[in-house]
């Protein structure tokens, strides 16, 4: 049969359309549908039972839509919801499909990087809580020191397009790393967006470590070596973009974070 299925891109709000310009210059043929809950954006402050809840609405609509890969672009969903979608949702609703997520390719990606073994991560309140990255770094690099800091008020005020204002917090939330690591993970797909002023404030003998830098490359191999699933995908090179929430904001800011026109479409999720 004619290839037919296409890769869903998933985050919490705007900030994983950084991720996805990554995929599509990295692998421009594919068929792509991106999905933001901008209705309920920021995650990183809610409980693990909301965000798994919005995820498992989200990836459902996204297999619905004729997916047969999805990226969770958001490392909050991936610290928190993906394990059960990938070891309970899938094997009981979409066998043959698969889910991936942001952080492990982060890590793998800093350890790699590292001399020292001593890798900050810079992320959500949630993420950190969650512990996903000290696990999967650890796993990867069983003798790594990992400094991790929350910065709760980056996703709101990038989202609302306050990228001067997020901005200011910086220092702050960078301090507890300067002296220390040689490698940053920045371990929200919004912060690619202040990645010069990050690097600025850390120094350039600090490894920081982009998402956006990283996604397409690990999205390729992944495709060669499940050849059963890349066989699958269509190449047509369109694009939809669907959010929860649509508003003057939301177009302008996604114009800004893809690069390139974004028609934004709203979606309700059941
Ligand atoms: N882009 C999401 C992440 O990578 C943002 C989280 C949020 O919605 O707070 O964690």
């Amino acid at each position: 049969m004619h290839p037919h299925m296409k890769i869903g891109i998933f985050d919490s709000g705007l900030g994983g359309l950084i991720v996805m310009s990554n995929l599509v210059a990295t692998l421009p043929h594919y068929d792509y549908i991106y999905l933001g809950d901008t209705a309920h954006v920021p995650y990183g402050n809610r409980t693990q039972a909301e965000i798994y809840n919005f995820t498992e609405k989200a990836v459902q609509h996204l297999f619905d839509a004729g997916c047969q890969i999805i990226i969770i672009a958001c490392n909050t969903a991936s610290a928190e919801a993906l394990r059960k979608i990938q070891q309970e949702y899938l094997p009981a609703h979409f066998p043959d499909r698969r889910v991936l997520g942001v952080l492990i390719p982060a890590a793998e990606v800093a350890v790699k990087q590292s001399s020292t073994q001593i890798i900050g991560v810079l992320a959500t309140s949630s993420t950190v809580e969650s512990g996903a990255f000290v696990r999967e770094i650890l796993k990867i690099s069983p003798q790594a020191d990992i400094i991790q800091q929350a910065a709760p008020d980056l996703v709101p005020l990038i989202e609302s397009g306050n990228f001067d204002e997020a901005q200011q917090f910086l220092a702050d939330y960078l301090a507890p790393f300067t002296e220390n690591i040689d490698t940053l993970i920045l371990g929200c797909t919004h912060y690619p967006i202040l990645k010069r002023q990050i690097q600025e404030i850390l120094g350039a003998d600090i490894h920081v470590v982009s998402q956006d830098e990283c996604m397409g490359e690990k999205l390729h191999s992944y495709l060669e070596n499940h050849p059963e699933l890349s066989e699958k995908l269509s190449k047509d090179s369109t694009h939809l973009f669907y959010v929860t929430e649509l508003t003057e904001t939301s177009v302008n800011l996604a114009q800004k974070l893809f690069n390139n026109p974004v028609p934004l479409q709203k979606i309700t999720l059941e």
